[in-house]
């Protein structure tokens, strides 16, 4: 027997404002033909005035708890993920600790930008099979939008807003590759890649917020080597193969690094969970909302192999491999 952290359900939560291609065409040097032909993204959800990331996460994280079946008071570890915190501090996390009435047990950010969902889910993971903790909270919730230079289109097209959450639960399992819930987690970081993708402001070095800088090229240039070997560390991991893995759920940056990895591995693409389209880039919150996106129209059933897999600044990327 092994303890495992079993999804006991997930919600997500997108603003309500659309941004399309065309109404950035009508204000910036670009148009839709490029932006679908080098990205796949056709629109993105900017948060409105006044909603912050917090909002985005609580309204993901109650969708989570009622699909999960489960009262809020039951949570004992909130891990969020965001590159886009409401303040400096406190952590975003407590603001939705404190939105959802929970006043027990521990909250608190993880920052690893894009990949951020992917650390949050192993780092509650350990949490849940070390015993520390019975059921977490798992989300990735961004506001990208406000860290846009909205006058950079080699950035400011490729970003949105949204919020993804799962509810995470130790479990007695039988140990095997056929169990319930995560089995195997990789995490992989390389700071000198850090000056490729990040944010030119911050508390210590300017006092600033800052906004997003990106060397595209350079990022999608390592992108798929990185993505590539850290499933195949988790395929190595738990003898399982690429033919077990019934939906490929990635980071959704850019549909061409998303097939190219697809297609690296020998992953058939109609086991490719996309969302770049509608969501475009939204850093640690993507993959929960893609995965949200699988499970309620029904793709994603219980027992299935779902590979999960993120990169992004610092660079940092990882892997998941969890059975639903
Ligand atoms: O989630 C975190 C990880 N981030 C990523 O995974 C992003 C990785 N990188 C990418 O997805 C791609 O590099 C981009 C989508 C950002 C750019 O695509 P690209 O094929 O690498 O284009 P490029 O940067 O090489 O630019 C090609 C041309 C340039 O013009 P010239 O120099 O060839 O005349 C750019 O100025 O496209 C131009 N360009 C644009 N044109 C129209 C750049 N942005 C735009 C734009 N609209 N929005």
């Amino acid at each position: 027997m092994t303890l495992r952290s079993v999804v006991l359900g997930c919600g997500s939560y997108l603003p309500r404002q659309i941004l399309t291609n065309a109404e950035l065409a009508s204000r910036i040097d670009t148009s839709d033909e490029w932006i679908v032909q080098r990205t796949g993204i056709k629109q993105r959800h900017i948060a409105a005035e006044g909603e912050f990331t917090s909002h985005l996460a609580i309204n993901a994280a109650r969708a989570a708890l009622e699909h999960a079946g489960v009262d809020a008071q039951s949570i004992d570890l909130i891990v969020l993920a965001t590159s886009t915190p409401d303040n400096t501090f406190p952590a975003t996390a407590v603001a939705v600790q404190n939105g959802l009435g929970i006043h027990h047990g521990a909250a608190f950010d993880l920052q690893a930008v894009c990949s951020g969902f992917v650390f949050a889910l192993a780092t509650a993971d350990n949490f849940l099979r070390g015993g520390a903790y019975k059921r977490a909270l798992v989300i990735g919730a961004e506001t990208f939008s406000r860290i846009l230079d909205w006058n950079d289109r080699g950035t400011c097209v490729l970003f949105g807003d949204g919020a993804g959450a799962v509810v995470l639960e130790a479990q007695q399992q039988g140990g095997a590759a056929s169990d319930r819930g995560i089995l195997t987690a990789h995490l992989r970081s390389d700071g000198q890649h850090k000056s490729k993708l990040y944010v030119d402001g911050g508390p210590s070095s300017s006092q600033t917020v800052g906004y997003l800088r990106m060397e595209g090229r350079e990022v999608f240039k390592h992108a798929v080597g990185m993505i590539t070997d850290v499933i195949v560390d988790a395929l190595n991991a738990t003898g399982l193969s690429v033919e077990d893995i019934n939906w490929f759920i990635p980071h959704q940056a850019n549909k061409r690094i998303i097939d190219a990895s697809a297609h690296k591995l020998h992953i058939a693409p109609q086991k490719v969970v996309l969302t770049v389209d509608r969501h475009g880039n939204t850093s640690a919150a993507s993959i929960p909302l893609a995965l949200d996106v699988a499970v309620k129209d029904g793709r994603v059933k219980k027992g299935d192999l779902l590979l999960l897999e993120a990169m992004g600044g610092g660079f940092t990327w990882g892997s998941v491999l969890l059975r639903w």
